[in-house]
């Protein structure tokens, strides 16, 4: 499984062993280059369409032309799956760079982009959704063009990386005190029966499972409010969540050291938690009601 990923300029399955780039690849001098991740639960993917659509906003955003059209990438990831014989839970990742060629800032001409694909496997994380999880909050250090699933990630795993080191899980962001997004998922405050979550401007990534969320909260007639909330509003909030492709809809009990409300998972947390199996297909009995 994951042994033959998928070269998509060239619409070819190829050993992992034998995918090799030259180091004046763009990807890696400039991070000129956008990716995906895209989750798998049992060998289908999730949110699929919703992945390939921002795929195709990300380039164009940095003026990269893909070697394939969205029908052409959404046939090739479904071969993906089958050539790997992929029946688990996992997930794509995906990587478009703009080429390889002498380095230069300007983007040379007639290059065409590297892009593959390559699925591995991945666990659901039925622990921290069952019981939530800890974050620290971080400065959001990151540019203006969030929006732009971008290869740069630095202030992103820096703040990660201080997560860990802290023992946490993730990374509250805020530009002034106003949350943006965690350090790679986007996070929501729940206040008298109201989600707040930051408004899809360019300072956010726009989460697929952002979108569902929205989804799962106009069926659940749960008011999905499109405001930026402060560290301020953290310490009096009824329930913190996050969501991402692998993160799911995680319930967060701690932000710095204090206990979010009572320090357990929140009811809409996991009305959402539930509403998230039901769309994806993988009701278990973990994560009780
Ligand atoms: N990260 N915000 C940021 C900065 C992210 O990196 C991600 C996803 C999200 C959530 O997006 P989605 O719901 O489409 O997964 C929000 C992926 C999982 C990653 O970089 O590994």
């Amino acid at each position: 499984m994951g042994v033959y990923p998928v070269v998509l300029s060239q619409a070819k399955f190829v050993h992992r062993d034998s995918l090799k780039y030259p180091f004046e690849e763009r990807g890696l001098q400039f991070g000129d280059g956008i990716y995906e991740v895209i989750r798998i639960y049992r060998g289908n993917y999730y949110l699929l369409t919703e992945h390939v659509e921002r795929l195709f906003r990300s380039a164009k955003a940095i003026k990269l032309e893909l070697p394939y059209t969205k029908t052409e990438l959404t046939e090739l990831l479904n071969g993906l799956i089958k050539r790997n014989q992929m029946t688990e839970d996992g997930k794509v990742y995906l990587q478009a760079t703009r080429g390889s060629a002498p380095r230069d800032h300007v983007f040379p001409e007639n290059l065409t982009a590297n892009v593959y694909a390559y699925i591995s496997k991945q666990a659901r994380p039925l622990n921290q959704l069952e019981h939530g999880v800890c974050t620290i909050t971080e400065r959001d250090i990151r540019w203006e063009k969030c929006y732009i699933k971008s290869l740069n990630l630095l202030p992103n795993i820096l703040a990660k990386q201080t997560a860990k080191e802290k023992e946490c899980y993730e990374a509250i962001l805020h530009k002034d005190g106003l949350v943006t997004e965690c350090s790679s998922s986007n996070v929501y405050l729940v206040k008298d029966g109201h989600i707040y979550t930051h408004p899809v401007t360019e300072n956010i990534l726009h989460g697929c499972v952002r979108m569902a969320v929205e989804r799962f909260s106009e069926k659940l007639n749960i008011p999905f409010i499109e405001e930026a909330f402060t560290l301020e509003d953290i310490k009096s909030a009824d329930e913190l969540f996050l969501t991402s492709s692998t993160s799911e809809v995680l319930p967060i009990v701690k932000v710095d050291g204090a206990p979010v409300a009572d320090g357990k998972p929140g009811p809409i947390s996991k009305k959402l938690q539930a509403a998230y199996e039901q769309d994806a297909s993988i009701q278990t009995e973990t994560v009780k009601q």
